[in-house]
C-alpha cells in the first residue's frame, strides 16, 4: 500500500504523533510531510491526516488539506487537543473532519498535546475557551510515551483495516 501521513501542526505536538504513526508502519511505501508541503493527494491508498484542536474545531489549513482528498483514497484521522482525551470537544472536532473528507475514513485517534502557560493565561480571560483551556494546564507532559504507543497501535488496526478491503489483498 502507498501510505501518506500528512499533518499539520504549530507547536509539535501533532508531528510527535505523525512520526509514532510513520514509524508504525513498517515496510509500507510511505511518506511523511507537513500538510503545507504536499501539493498532489493523488495516488495514495491511504492517507492519514493529523491537525490540532484549534477553537474547537479543525484549523482553516487542515480544512482545505482534507477537502482536497480524492474519493478513491482511505482515510484515518487523528488529532491532538488540550482538552481531556474523554471530552466531547476532541469528538466534535474529528466529526467535523469527517463532514470535509470526500473519501472512506477507517477510523480516528486523538490525544492530549501541551499548551504554552503564556497561551493558557490569555485564553483563561476569553470565555469561549476558558473551559479548555483550564483543561489543558494539566496536558503540559502529552503527547507521552503511552499517547505514542495508542497512536502506533491505532495505526498498525488501521493498516489491518485497510488490508481487508478487496484490492489491497494481492498488492
Ligand atoms: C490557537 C489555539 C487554539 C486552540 N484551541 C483549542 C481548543 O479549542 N480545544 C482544545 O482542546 N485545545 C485547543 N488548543 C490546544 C491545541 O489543540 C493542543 O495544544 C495541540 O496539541 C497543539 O498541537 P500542535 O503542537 O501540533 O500545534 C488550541 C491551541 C492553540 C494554539
Amino acid at each position: 500500500m502507498k501510505i501518506l501521513v500528512a499533518y499539520y501542526t504549530k507547536t509539535g505536538n501533532t508531528k510527535k504523533v505523525a512520526e509514532a504513526i510513520y514509524e508504525a508502519l513498517d515496510k509500507n511505501d510511505k511518506t511523511l510531510k507537513p500538510m503545507k508541503e504536499i501539493e498532489d493527494v493523488q495516488g495514495y491508498d491511504l492517507i492519514f491526516c493529523g491537525f490540532p484542536v484549534h477553537a474547537h474545531s479543525v484549523p482553516v489549513a487542515a480544512q482545505s488539506f482534507l477537502k482536497k482528498i480524492q474519493p478513491e483514497a482511505k482515510v484515518a484521522l487523528f488529532s491532538t487537543h488540550g482538552s481531556q482525551r474523554e471530552g466531547q470537544m476532541p469528538k466534535e472536532a474529528i466529526n467535523n473532519a469527517v463532514g470535509l473528507v470526500k473519501a472512506e475514513v477507517l477510523g480516528s485517534f486523538t490525544c492530549r498535546g501541551g499548551v504554552e502557560q503564556e497561551i493558557i493565561d490569555e485564553l483563561m480571560n476569553r470565555p469561549e475557551h476558558r473551559a479548555w483551556a483550564a483543561e489543558a494546564q494539566s496536558a503540559k507532559s502529552h503527547p507521552d510515551r503511552a499517547d505514542l504507543d495508542d497512536a502506533q497501535f491505532f495505526a498498525k488496526n488501521i493498516i489491518k483495516k485497510a488490508l481487508s478491503f478487496e484490492g489491497y489483498t494481492k498488492k
